[in-house]
C-alpha cells in the first residue's frame, strides 16, 4: 500500500500476528486497512473523536473491502474499552501530542494488554507515565519520516524491560543500548544544541534554567561517552 508512510509502516511492524487491535485517532484509517489487508491483525477497531475523519475512514475501509475486519467507533480516547467485553492486545495511539496521549491514558484499564505509542512530540512524558504505571517496554524504534525523527514505543503490563531511572525516561531503556544507531545520535545531538541555545535565554535564577541545565548535562554526558568512547 503506497499510502502507508514509513512512520505508519513502523507502527504496523509492532503488531504481532493474530492480535486484536485498536487504532485511537485513526483519521483516514490507513493503518487499520493495512493491518487488515496484511492479514496480521485478527480484528481492528478504528476510532476517532471526530465524525468527519471517521466518515473518511469508513469510506476508505469500504473501498479496500476490509469492513469485515475493521470496525469504526466514534469515541473519545479509550473510555469505550472500560465497560466492554473486548480485550485489546494492542492499542495504537499515534500522531497526537504527548499531552493529548496522556489525557487518553488516564482511562487505562485491564481490557488493554499493550500500547503502541508514537507521539508527534516528545516521548519522555509517556515513558514517565509508563514507569509510574509499572509498564514494561517491549520494543522501541527510532525512525525518520519526511525529515522528522519519531520515537515509537510498545509497552505492556506483563513482560519486558523496566524503565528504571531518568536516563531510561529520556533516552529509552532499549534505544540507549543500541550501538551505532545514527538516528538516535542525530536526535540527541540536535536536542543538546537546542537546550544549549535555550539556556542562553533563560534567567539563571529561573527554575526552568535548573531543569534545562540538568537535562542538557545528562544528554551531553551520554553523547560524550558515545562519541569519545564509542560506548
Ligand atoms: C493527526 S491525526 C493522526 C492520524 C493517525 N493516527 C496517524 O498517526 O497518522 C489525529 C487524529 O486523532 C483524532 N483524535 C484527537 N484526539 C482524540 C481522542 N481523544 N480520541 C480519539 N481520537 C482523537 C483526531 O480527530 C484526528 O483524526
Amino acid at each position: 500500500m503506497s499510502f502507508l508512510t514509513p512512520r505508519l509502516f513502523s507502527l504496523a511492524k509492532l503488531i504481532t500476528e493474530g492480535e486484536v487491535v485498536a487504532d485511537i485517532g485513526t483519521d483516514h484509517a490507513y493503518l487499520p486497512i493495512y493491518l487488515a489487508k496484511d492479514g496480521k491483525a485478527k480484528k481492528i477497531y478504528a476510532t476517532d473523536v471526530a465524525k468527519k475523519p471517521l466518515d473518511v475512514a469508513k469510506n476508505n475501509i469500504a473501498s479496500f473491502g476490509v469492513a469485515d475486519k475493521v470496525e469504526t467507533i466514534l469515541a473519545d480516547g479509550i473510555q469505550w474499552t472500560i465497560s466492554n467485553e473486548i480485550k485489546l492486545d494492542s492499542c495504537i495511539i499515534a500522531g497526537m501530542g504527548s499531552t493529548s496521549i496522556l489525557d487518553i491514558l488516564k482511562h487505562d484499564n485491564e481490557n488493554i494488554y499493550s500500547y503502541v505509542i508514537a507521539p508527534n512530540t516528545n516521548l519522555e512524558p509517556i515513558r514517565s507515565w509508563a514507569k509510574k504505571m509499572k509498564y514494561f517496554v517491549e520494543n522501541e524504534i527510532i525512525i525518520e519520516d519526511n525529515k522528522i525523527i519519531y520515537e515509537i514505543i510498545k509497552i505492556n503490563k506483563f513482560a519486558g524491560t523496566k524503565i528504571k531511572n531518568k536516563k531510561d525516561i529520556i533516552f529509552g531503556p532499549l534505544l540507549q543500548r543500541e550501538k551505532n544507531n545514527k538516528l538516535f545520535l542525530q536526535k540527541w545531538l540536535e536536542e543538546e544544541q537546542k537546550l544549549l541555545n535555550l539556556l542562553k535565554h533563560i534567567p539563571k535564577k529561573d527554575v526552568k534554567y535548573k531543569e534545562t541545565l540538568k537535562k542538557q548535562k545528562i544528554i551531553s554526558k551520554l553523547l560524550r561517552r558515545r562519541i569519545l568512547i564509542n560506548e
